[in-house]
């Protein structure tokens, strides 16, 4: 139970997209994904394969809520897009009530989740994206509590066996 924890690389813009996906497919429960890394290293691409996983229809088109803070996305599950890359302080978090989101029975994935860490719950994954060049990416997906290390645990096989 708990902790759990893989590294993957991705070649495309398509295989973080398919990735994601795949993930999102396996995902039944309501949980918290952080989402981090530099600019451009393909937190919003993993997003759009993640919505696609969670059957948001084809009609939304998935990109960073960076003015709005959060998007939602209606799915199999409801899915929370939060950017967090223009956030000021953690009042204006309370002010759009992301705290509630995650009480909530809803997936809640947070780009620059790293910004207000330490008022995020341990239950959670983390993915930590790396540029290593023009079209790849280095992705370390990290779970610690213990529905979501259970969740990594069985997610890791069909991502690997697929990439
Ligand atoms: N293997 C790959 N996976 C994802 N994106 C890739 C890959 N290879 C190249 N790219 C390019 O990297 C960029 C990723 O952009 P994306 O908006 O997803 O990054 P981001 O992490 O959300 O950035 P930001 O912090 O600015 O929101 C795109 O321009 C995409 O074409
Ligand atoms: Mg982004």
């Amino acid at each position: 139970m708990g902790e759990a924890h893989f590294r993957i690389t991705t070649r495309s813009v398509e295989e973080t997209q398919a990735l994601a996906r795949r993930m999102g497919t396996g995902i039944h429960f309501g949980c918290l994904m952080a989402l981090n890394g530099d600019l451009g290293s393909g937190k919003t691409t993993f997003m759009q394969g993640l919505a696609k996983g969670l059957d948001v229809p084809d009609t939304y088109v998935v990109t960073s809520p960076t003015f709005t803070l959060i998007n939602e996305y209606p799915g199999r599950l409801p899915l929370f897009h939060v950017d967090l890359y223009r956030i000021s302080d953690i009042e204006e978090l309370e002010n759009i009530g992301f705290f509630e989101l995650l009480s909530g029975d809803g997936v809640v994935a947070v780009e620059w989740a790293d910004r207000v860490a330490r008022e995020l719950p341990d239950d959670r994954i983390d993915i930590q994206f790396e540029v290593i060049d023009d079209v790849r990416r280095s992705l370390d997906v990290r779970a610690g509590g213990q529905t979501t290390g259970d969740l990594v645990k069985r997610l890791q096989p069909v991502i690997e066996r697929k990439i």
